[in-house]
């Protein structure tokens, strides 16, 4: 296992993504049981990095959106002593995930201020498809939620990825309307990057000043380039976002190395909606 905490002295972020929980507890999916999957990463992490102070998770938390499923989770993340962001992804249903998650009672942007960092989450989902928009409602209240954050310095957080990640079947699932949201917030000094899930993989590229993260999943992992759905068998992972004083973003991802054997999942053929 890693050993040491991350950089000392700034903000410590902890992002995990595309749990898929699923009814009743102990459900898999792709082989694996996303609900024992999830809590091993997350315990791994804690173990490896220390408690953060903020935990983000940024979507697809429930396979099957039900209450319990959010009301599962919602006790898991009680029980931690230290604060939660939940935004959801294509697989949730925003309106139970609002009731039963610590979330604002819209769903459909949270907040959360670090020091001089306004993190800010969106809801990129749509009723019953698996690519992301952004309604134009939204894209001003993110407007002006970073014009009146009390810091200098702003992350968005989403579910879907805002560029191309060199699957196609993924990019076809992307962030359809990204150019809008890259546009506003690269029109304030105060855009720093993005961060998501979506993709099951890594990705740390630029976008003009704005750095964009993708996160591996806590359950499957898909694999990178692949032109159509395909399994990768690496580790569960997460990242570490260290947001520093000057405005600068420290990142990386961690794979629960450890964690490996045992909840590999059994290969299938088949299909995800990711
Ligand atoms: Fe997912």
């Amino acid at each position: 296992m890693p050993s040491g905490p991350p950089k000392y002295g700034a903000y410590r972020v902890l992002q995990l993504t595309d749990l898929h929980l699923r009814d009743p507890s102990g459900s898999t999916l792709l082989g694996v049981d996303t609900e024992a999957s999830f809590l091993q990463t997350l315990e791994y992490a804690l173990q490896e990095g220390g408690p953060p102070d903020l935990l983000l998770l940024t979507g697809d938390l429930a396979e099957d959106p039900s209450p319990q499923c959010y009301q599962r989770l919602q006790a898991q993340l009680q029980r931690l002593p230290f604060p939660s962001l939940c935004i959801p992804g294509n697989h949730d249903d925003p309106k139970v995930m609002a009731q039963h998650l610590l979330s604002d009672e819209k769903g459909i942007v949270t907040q959360y201020q670090l020091g001089p960092w306004t993190l800010i989450g969106i809801n990129s989902a749509r009723p019953n498809l698996p690519s992301g928009f952004i309604r134009q409602d939204e894209l001003e209240r993110l407007r002006q939620i970073i014009d009146q954050a009390q810091g200098p310095y702003a992350l968005i957080a989403l579910h879907h990825h805002p560029v191309e990640s060199g699957s196609p079947w993924m990019d076809r699932m992307r962030l359809m309307n990204a150019e809008d949201l890259l546009n506003v917030v690269l029109a304030s000094p105060k855009g720093r990057g993005l961060v998501f899930g979506h993709i099951h993989q890594e990705m740390d590229v630029s976008w003009g000043s704005l750095r964009l993260l993708g996160t591996p999943s806590t359950c499957v992992q898909f694999a990178p380039g692949a032109d159509a759905f395909r399994l990768d068998q690496k580790p569960t992972g997460y990242r570490w976002l260290i947001l520093k004083n000057e405005g600068d973003i420290d990142s990386r991802v961690v794979r629960a190395i450890d964690l490996d054997d045992q909840i590999r999942f059994s290969e299938r053929e088949g299909s995800a909606g990711s």
